[in-house]
């Protein structure tokens, strides 16, 4: 049975990856968070029983913490996730963007080394570093093209820049130390749980309460929309036959406006919540964000090649079965509203940390 250890495994990408994981395969999950306002143990109750499930409170600036965990539970893999990742956020306050994405994934590749180098040959050989990283360290593109593997890096955000720096990092260990590392760039993901700062969730959530849906800008920005447990699918494969030092670019193939979006949400709204219909009346156009990235698209040609990576969702889909979500999951939503999961997780944390 293997062990792997996420990092990030409260948040939204890394629960759903430890839920899937747990429920897929036979292998023990360590779940490692520092339980930030991003951090929801909520997201982990469905496999929290799971006697192959582990949660560990720790932050990965910790290196003695990050030490106790990696040598406690000897992982054969480790999936990085942790990270500051909201981009308004990054603009109002950089600094925990450096120093989680930057300097946590510098302790992590670190820390993960020094542990590597001193297992028993087999083990050594199978060892996998998988750091997870965003499509928006390539910058912004035009109208044509897209993002792939061999793309020059060009972040605009501070969150973007704080992830090309973390890139550049595990590249740097794989070709110095030989450090067994893989790296993932993924266009935005979206689906339940999603923590409601984003697009999608905001959007449903102040759809169904009869809020504005505020639209930066001229509203035509694109991204490229990926569901995020076809994200957790991909994840695995490259974990499992991911080749080191390669790069994956991961995307959804559907890029949409923020309009499209938006207006595509309003339908299904109108549809599984009639009584605030028409939604698109509370649409609402706001300041644009400062250094807006355009538009976003990834060619994922390379990760269905050598892979054989597919997702399974389309947009509509995959929508539908979000907006669906939020309906079903009103406690979940209603704790996250109120600030209520900070106090459980706090106490909770509190707890686990004594021990
Ligand atoms: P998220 O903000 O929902 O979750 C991040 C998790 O990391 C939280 O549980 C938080 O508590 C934890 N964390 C933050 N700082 C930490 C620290 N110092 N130590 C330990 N844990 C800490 O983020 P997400 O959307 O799930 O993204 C996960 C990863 O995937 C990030 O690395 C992000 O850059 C990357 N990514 C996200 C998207 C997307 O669309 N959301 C797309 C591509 C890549
Ligand atoms: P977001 O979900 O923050 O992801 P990212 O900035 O990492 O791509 O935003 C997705 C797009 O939606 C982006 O172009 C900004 C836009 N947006 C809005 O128009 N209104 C909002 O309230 C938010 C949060 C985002």
């Amino acid at each position: 049975m293997k062990t792997v250890l996420v990092t990030g495994a409260a948040g939204f990408i890394g629960s759903c990856v430890v839920r899937q994981w747990i429920q897929d395969t036979d292998w023990k999950v360590v779940a490692l968070d520092a339980l930030t306002y991003a951090g929801n143990l909520a997201s982990l109750a469905p496999v929290s029983d799971s006697g192959r499930f582990q949660f560990v409170p720790a932050d990965i600036r910790d290196a003695e913490a990050v030490r106790a965990a990696i040598t406690g539970y000897q992982p054969d893999l480790i999936a990085h996730l942790a990270a500051e990742s909201h981009v308004d956020r990054s603009i109002h306050g950089p600094r925990d963007f450096i120093e989680t994405n930057v300097v946590g994934t510098f302790v992590m590749l670190e820390e993960a080394r020094a542990y590597w180098a001193a297992l028993p040959e087999e083990r050594k050989a199978n060892f996998r570093f998988h750091h997870i990283s965003t499509d928006e360290v390539f910058g912004t593109l035009g109208e044509d093209g897209y993002f792939s593997e061999t793309t020059a890096y060009a972040p605009n955000s501070p969150y973007s820049a704080s992830k090309a720096g973390s890139d550049h990092l595990v590249r740097a260990w794989y070709h110095t130390y030989g450090f067994p590392a893989v790296t993932t760039n993924c266009s935005n993901n979206y689906g339940p749980y999603h923590f409601p700062e984003k697009l999608i969730p905001l959007m449903i959530l102040n759809g169904l309460a009869g809020k504005p849906l505020p639209v930066y800008g001229d509203g035509k920005n694109i991204r490229d929309w990926l569901f995020v447990e076809d994200h957790a699918r991909a994840l695995r494969l490259v974990l499992e036959r991911g080749q080191v030092g390669e790069v994956y670019c991961i995307g959804g193939r559907a890029e949409r406006t923020n309009l499209q979006v938006v207006s595509l949400l309003c339908e299904i709204l109108d549809e599984l919540h009639p009584k605030g219909a028409p939604h698109n009346r509370l649409v609402t156009f706001v300041k644009d964000r400062p250094g807006h990235d355009r538009r976003y698209a990834i060619d994922c040609s390379k990760i269905e090649q050598e892979l054989g990576w597919k997702q399974q969702e389309s947009f509509e889909t995959g929508l539908r079965k979000t907006v669906q979500w939020f309906l079903d999951n009103p406690e979940w939503v209603q704790n996250v509203q109120s600030g209520d999961y900070r106090h459980w997780v706090d106490l909770n944390y509190a707890e686990r940390s004594t021990g």
